[in-house]
């Protein structure tokens, strides 16, 4: 861990928080009695920190205490204690590398060098102001290290190549998605699962994600909630969806044969092809990619209410053809298509 500076000079003389972060302050501020209020701190700190570029100057803490009639070196312990606090100016995009065991084993000072040859030295904005970098401790996510937070978001599962390239991607403006890096669902093994796949005993749903930070103001802003909640889980989702799509059609390439029809395993109703544009979309079904559409397609499944009304005989059928052994089942294709369905009613 490297040791952290405050940079007293850096902040100016003031510090104001924004108007609109006046309503989140009284958010916290009503959580704890009148004279209890320093327990406000970490919030108010945080708050501080997004009102004034991405780090915490003198001005901002002296603010902080004063809302909290605190003496000014208590809020400056907490500061310099943790390091989701930064004391120096940081660029647009500040990346916290994790370099703890299980993350160095995992290739995190390959990823280091990489910081230290595309952004810098470790604490120092870069010359377009976009990047900056620090190495932090455990960041809880060891199980897909190697990893780095960069502002608000985890990049997990990384190598050289992949963060090289994110690195580049923000430096060039270009925004990148955060998530794991390989083929996996969060934290299960890379690749197709390998426990649970009796979908008698685990149908395979997925919770789709935290909606909203929890104890958060419900005044904020949709884009202040998302962070933790609804946003990591839709770009995740969209991330593990396109490895998962990717392994799926790969998997229906190889595919050639119609199973047979048995009591358990019934081939699924089919339309004739609509015309040109009037299938639904069928890619909007996670899991589902454009070489299963065109799969689909073939076997005459073009639309979310023929899918939706599958049975376990058709999805059994289904499975077996597309050699997905109950990821048919796993991945909700059913449950999904009825909602899309109804979607497209209302
Ligand atoms: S060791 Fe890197 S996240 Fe825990």
């Amino acid at each position: 861990m490297a040791v952290r500076r405050f940079d007293l000079e850096a902040g100016g003389d003031t510090f104001e928080f924004a108007s609109e972060t006046e309503g989140k302050i009284s958010f916290w501020l009503a959580k704890y009695p009148e004279d209890r209020k320093r327990s406000a701190v970490i919030p108010l700190l945080w708050l501080a920190q997004k009102d004034n570029g991405g780090w915490l100057s003198e001005p901002a803490m002296r603010e902080v205490a004063e809302r909290l009639e605190m003496p000014y070196i208590r809020v400056y312990e907490v500061a310099t204690f943790y390091t989701m606090f930064r004391l120096q100016p940081v660029g647009k995009f500040h990346v916290q590398l994790c370099g703890t065991t299980p993350c160095m084993l995992r290739g995190a000072n390959d990823l280091k060098e990489i910081c230290q040859n595309k952004i810098g030295k470790a604490f120092q904005v870069n010359e377009s102001g976009r990047l900056s970098w620090e190495e932090v401790e455990c960041l809880g996510a060891c199980v897909n290290g190697a990893m780095v937070q960069i502002n608000d978001y985890y990049y997990e599962d990384l190598t050289s190549d992949t963060f090289a390239e994110i690195i580049d991607k923000l430096e060039n403006g270009v925004e990148v998605e955060p998530g794991n890096f390989v083929t996996r669902q969060r934290s299960a093994p890379e690749g197709d699962a390998i426990t649970l796949i009796d979908s008698a005993l685990f149908d395979g749903s997925v919770p789709a994600g935290i909606s909203a930070l929890p104890n958060a103001p419900s005044e904020l802003p949709e884009s202040d909630l998302q962070p933790l909640g609804a946003k990591t889980a839709k770009v995740k989702k969209a991330k593990t969806v396109k490895a998962e799509k990717k392994a799926a059609d790969a998997a229906v390439e190889a595919t050639a044969e119609l199973p047979e029809e048995t009591d358990d395993k019934k081939r699924p109703e089919v339309v004739a092809a609509p015309a040109k544009g009037e299938a639904d979309d069928l890619e909007a079904i996670k899991g589902v990619g454009p070489v299963l559409v065109k799969k689909l397609n073939s076997l005459g499944v073009f639309y979310f209410e023929q899918i939706a009304a599958w049975g376990e005989p058709e999805m059994a059928w289904i499975d077996e053809y597309l050699s997905f052994k109950g990821r048919v089942a796993r991945e909700r294709w059913i449950p999904q298509a009825q909602e899309l369905a109804e979607k497209k009613k209302s």
